[in-house]
């Protein structure tokens, strides 16, 4: 991965987060995901009065991106607004881990400086469903 294709998936998330429907939080979140096709695809967080079943940026792209075909993928950028880098939640360490074993995690800030790391340094000694 370059530069230039970390930037352009941290854009997308940033505009992704824009879709945000956060009326509980106020706290939009937006992700981007590079299939390893090349293709990518941007989910926003979707909150509704339930209060718990609320759905991430990042399952709403990685989901969107299964459904349309996609089976192996490179990185995903999340952006959120303010200052700090947003590490994505324990649910969706566990579904990135699950669907996506060897993607690199993007976490931008809001100046757009963002650190890296893979999903297995996110999720350590990660739960696997063992087929019996
Ligand atoms: N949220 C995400 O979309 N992704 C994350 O990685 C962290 C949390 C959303 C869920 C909820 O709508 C709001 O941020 C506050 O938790």
């Amino acid at each position: 991965m370059d530069d230039k294709q970390i930037r352009l998936l941290i854009d997308k998330a940033i505009a992704a987060s824009e879709n945000s429907v956060c009326n509980f939080s106020r706290f939009k979140v937006g992700a981007a995901i590079l299939s390893k096709d090349g293709r990518i695809f941007t989910g926003c967080n979707i909150e509704n009065s339930s209060l718990t079943m609320v759905m991430c940026a990042e399952r709403v792209a990685l989901y969107k991106a299964i459904s349309e075909g996609c089976k192996e993928f490179t990185a995903i950028a999340v952006a959120a607004e303010g200052q700090d880098f947003c590490p994505p939640c324990g649910s969706c360490r566990q579904i990135l881990f699950e669907f996506a074993p060897d993607i690199k995690v993007i976490m931008a800030d809001s100046k757009k400086d963002y650190t890296i790391k893979k999903i297995e340094e996110l999720l350590p000694i990660a739960f696997r469903f063992q087929k019996r």
